[in-house]
């Protein structure tokens, strides 16, 4: 994102202080529109820097989120995960969830870690959500699929959520390191009756 011109956001600025007739020689003076400049130079930077982090920092989900998500999946799924045998495995504790395994699930025999120690964006939950993984069928298994045209979700709170976003939440939130808590719980409830 291009950093928006300086001068002009000062100038701008400059234009609508009001500092009245009797201040106009004051206003005038070289040293008062120098201060008014790194007055209005500081705010300004100190304004942009927050919409730059806060841009970043709302990108990551956290862990009821992700559980919201695999719930909404289950629910719009032609199968029920809970008849499966690794179960509904994220309706557990964050610390569970992070340090254990997907529930009889075997990769050329070794067990499937839910989070990959190695590197948790390749965990094979976000792998199998976008196509097959390890000889094991995409899930859902039989669909809906997350890569499905026009795949969306409604979570629980009445919001809709596109394939496209939730994949990129769950990478996003393995990426920042899978945080317990993120920096963006979805927008606020919509509102009821
Ligand atoms: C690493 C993660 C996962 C692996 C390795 C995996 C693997 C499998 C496999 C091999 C089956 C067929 C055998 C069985 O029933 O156990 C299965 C079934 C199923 N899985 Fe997964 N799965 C994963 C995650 C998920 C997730 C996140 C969901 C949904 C949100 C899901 C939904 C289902 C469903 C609906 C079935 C079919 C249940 C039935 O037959 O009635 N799975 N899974």
């Amino acid at each position: 994102m291009p950093e928006p011109a300086l001068n002009e956001v000062i100038e701008q600025s400059l234009e609508r202080i009001d500092l009245g007739e009797r201040s106009e020689k004051l206003a005038r003076m070289p040293a008062t529109k120098f201060w008014v400049d790194k007055f209005v130079e500081l705010a300004y930077r100190l304004w942009y820097s927050f919409e730059r982090h806060s841009f970043v920092i709302a990108m990551t989900i956290g862990f009821t989120r992700l559980q919201e998500y695999l719930d909404a999946i289950a629910r719009k799924a032609n199968l029920d995960p809970a008849n499966s045998r690794h179960g509904v495995f994220w309706h557990t504790t964050y610390r569970a969830f992070i340090a254990g395994n997907v529930p009889n699930k075997h990769c050329n025999g070794d067990v499937v870690p839910i989070i990959d120690p190695a590197n948790a964006v390749n965990s094979a939950f976000n792998q199998i959500l976008r196509g097959s993984w390890c000889a094991m069928p995409q899930m859902p298994k039989t669909g809906p699929f997350l890569t499905d045209d026009g795949y969306f979700v409604v979570l629980a709170d009445g919001s809709r959520v596109e394939g496209p976003t939730i994949l990129a939440d769950i990478e996003g939130w393995l990426a920042a390191g899978a945080p317990e808590n993120g920096d963006c719980q979805g927008p606020p409830p919509a509102p009821q009756g």
